[in-house]
């Protein structure tokens, strides 16, 4: 096997291998030519069928910030972020092109829900990979989905739009070390789909991110990542997520 050294590289794969959540952030205003170059960007993104079916809602606003951060489950970096960004699936373009051609969007079933979310984490990740490009860095909110209607009341939200993740964006005051992977050899599959990789895999990953926490001065358990995820999907994580959406205009049936 080659070494990954030895791959060829770009200066769009070391920033992707550079790339590390950030939480804390300088006072250096994050200017409106940043975001929007970096939005512009990232609506380059391919999108299904052209349905383009995202919204991103730019949040400076420290009220608006505090009321996000306390919905995403009480996340101070939230309320600290210079910008925050919603990304949104917004099925409100494809609802009015329907209407105009004399149907209803009542046949909104999982594939519509499922599209509108995938083309909006596309444009998220694009973004997110052009913010880190120019020198900014943040993290991503999935705890948005605490609380989706909350988050749409702050957000002003229509029906059919809900905040799939938010963005926290500025300029880092740290660098944290990075986070490992799981094994390459166990994640890729050959041709066909290799069962014993599972096993593999988690048994590997366990002790090096317990290494990683240790280093980092956090204290975890030896089986850290399965520990961990065990307690995350035990009990059901969001139950309440599927009524929620419903609520907000999209079935997910
Ligand atoms: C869809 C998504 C939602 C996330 N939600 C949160 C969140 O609500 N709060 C947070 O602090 N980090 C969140 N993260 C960041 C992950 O915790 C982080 O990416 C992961 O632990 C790996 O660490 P790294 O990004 O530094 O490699 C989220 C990441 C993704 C992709």
């Amino acid at each position: 096997m080659t070494s990954p050294t030895d791959l060829p590289s770009s200066e769009t794969i070391r920033v992707l291998h550079d790339r590390v959540s950030v939480r804390r952030f300088s006072e250096k205003d994050v200017s409106e030519d940043h975001v929007e170059a970096v939005l512009r960007a990232a609506f380059r993104a391919p999108t299904s069928s052209n349905i383009q079916s995202y919204s991103v809602i730019i949040v400076r606003d420290a009220d608006t910030k505090a009321a996000l951060a306390t919905a995403a489950g009480n996340q101070g970096h939230v309320a600290r972020t210079p910008v925050f960004l919603a990304f949104c699936a917004d099925l409100t373009r494809i609802e009015l092109a329907s209407k105009r051609n004399g149907h209803e969007l009542a046949d909104n079933n999982l594939e519509v829900g499922l599209v509108s979310s995938i083309d909006a984490s596309l444009v998220g990740m694009a973004a997110y990979m052009a913010a880190d490009s120019l020198g900014l860095k943040g993290v991503m909110i999935g705890g948005v989905r605490n609380n989706p209607r909350d988050v749409a009341r702050i957000l002003g939200l229509p029906h059919r739009v809900y905040c799939v993740y938010g963005m926290c964006l500025g300029w880092p005051a740290e660098t944290p070390a990075q986070k490992p992977r799981m094994d390459y050899q166990y994640v890729v599959h050959r041709e066909r789909y290799d069962e014993a990789a599972t096993a593999a895999a988690v048994d590997a990953y366990d002790p090096a991110l317990a290494a990683h926490y240790r280093a980092s001065g956090r204290q975890t358990t030896d089986d850290s990542w399965s520990h961990d995820m065990a307690a995350k999907f035990h009990p059901p994580l969001r139950d309440n997520l599927r009524a929620d959406l419903k609520s907000l205009g999209f079935d997910f049936r």
